[in-house]
């Protein structure tokens, strides 16, 4: 089976959040499971060429997914020609005029390409206008393109409702199949207070939307082998190793103890999303109770202010990094003893696993992919509602477990250092899709020709 892979970005060549971690792991899973997976994303101008052996071929670069085999396709490097770093230009409404381009542009690569996909598997509404085009494409278009059965099957993936949702309408509305990044999420976006005004599309496709959960890297992201961090540590030393890179960080952010409930928050300051308003709502009294706190992340100028502000006041406790620092967040995920996650929706969220791994565990709020993979008092803490008062009464709970004699905390540590989120299930789901789908655009397509 042939499947062509299309996202904005895919680490480690081009990545900003969730989504580029995600195309830069779960291909690599499909190849070994014997899919023929091609990878293909934006030219942007900050690629660099030597960096990432890219070649090029009539005007499409052509590389390797970091040190895997999967193909790597760069298209419309004249699209993007003039928009800079690709970080400045996400989120902004340009982003749309820009994508386009890229959508016309695989449109072009699939059809003067030698390789013809069985399967689109396209992420987020950066692909829309490609989906709304296979949707459309008539039996000859699509047979001069040279597909002898006039057949191309096509897949997305939901990563996030909330970006360019008109955009992304037109996604839902033409993919065969779709599928949201967690079951959860996949739930809870058939509701009001979470489908972003997209409620009657997504019901209407709601027997083609199904929930897969994302999986994480475990070659990269594994305590043992983490150069990024002081000392390596495993499930057998994991009291040792935690306290050591505990000490590190308290000694790096300045704090006056190390024997505190230290909390980490690691991601973007997503008011709308990640609940950053809530965590700056509850510093005083989290500090109060004899917690520290680190921040890392940026993106928005209210909150950046809001918990700047709150640190400010509390200098020996509180800390927030108003940047985005890939050695620090290894830091945190290993020297912290617990990362808050207190997001209003999360389709998946990966820091909760990540945190798993490194014996740190998540105190989050129930909702989406942090409710399917945190198990209340067994490997994390989860929490019902979306405000201050009940994620400070997490904490406290948290709190509790930590400071009193028992094992308990202990245990749960070593349940999460356990718990087991590589890719390969999951990418055996997204197989079974790929096959749903070929299937479906199959009967479409006999009913079509049945018509003419
Ligand atoms: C988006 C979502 C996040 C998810 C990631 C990867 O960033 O906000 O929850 O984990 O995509 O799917």
């Amino acid at each position: 089976m042939k499947v062509l892979f299309v996202a904005a970005e895919a680490a480690p060549i081009v990545k900003v959040g969730g989504l580029g971690d995600v195309a830069g792991s779960l291909p690599p899973s499909l190849m070994r499971l014997g899919v023929d997976i091609r990878v293909a994303i934006p030219w942007y101008p900050d690629i660099d060429a030597v960096t990432w052996k890219i070649s090029e071929n009539k005007g499409v670069g052509e590389t390797r997914l970091g040190d895997t085999d999967v193909p790597v396709y760069l298209l419309s490097r004249d699209v993007f020609a003039n928009t800079g770093k690709h970080e400045a230009i996400v989120g902004t409404d340009e982003e749309e005029k820009w994508f386009a381009g890229f959508c016309a542009a695989i449109i072009e690569f699939i059809r003067g390409s030698d390789w013809k996909p069985d399967v689109f598997h396209g992420n987020d509404w950066h692909v829309a206008q490609a989906l709304e085009h296979f949707e459309k494409a008539t039996t000859e278009e699509l047979r001069s393109w040279g597909y002898a059965s006039a057949n191309l099957a096509s897949l997305v993936t939901i990563h996030n409702l909330s970006y360019h949702t008109e955009v992304l309408r037109k996604a839902i509305l033409s993919a065969d199949l779709i599928n949201a990044v967690s079951p959860s999420y996949a739930r809870e976006i058939l509701t009001e207070e979470f489908c972003e005004g997209l409620c009657a599309e997504l019901n209407e496709r709601k027997v083609d939307l199904s929930g897969v959960i994302n999986g994480i890297d475990y070659g990269f992201w594994d305590p043992k082998k983490d150069a990024f961090i002081s000392s390596q540590y495993g499930g057998e030393n994991w009291m040792e190793g935690k306290k050591r890179n505990k000490e590190a960080l308290v000694a790096k952010l300045g704090f006056s103890a190390n024997d505190r409930l230290l909390l980490g928050f690691v991601g973007r300051l997503d008011p709308h999303q990640k609940g950053v308003l809530v965590l700056a709502g509850a510093i005083e009294r989290l500090v109060n109770m004899g917690c520290q706190v680190v921040i890392l992340g940026s993106g928005n100028a209210r909150a950046e202010k809001a918990l700047q502000q709150v640190c400010e006041r509390h200098p020996e406790s509180c800390k927030a990094l108003l940047k985005y620092d890939e050695a620090l967040a290894h830091q945190i995920y290993a020297g912290a003893d617990a990362l808050v996650i207190p997001s209003r929706f999360e389709p998946c969220g990966l820091i909760q696993m990540i945190a798993m791994k490194y014996g740190t565990l998540p105190i989050a709020h129930a909702v989406g992919g942090l409710k399917d993979t945190i198990q209340d008092g067994k490997n994390g803490i989860l929490y019902e509602n979306y405000d201050s008062s009940a994620f400070v009464q997490a904490v406290e709970r948290a709190y509790r477990m930590f400071t009193d004699q028992g094992s308990q905390w202990g245990n749960m540590v070593q349940s999460a250092m356990k718990a087991d989120f590589s890719w390969d299930r999951s990418a055996q789901e997204y197989v079974k899709l790929y096959e749903r789908a070929l299937e479906k655009s199959k009967n479409t397509h006999s009913m079509s020709l049945r018509h003419i």
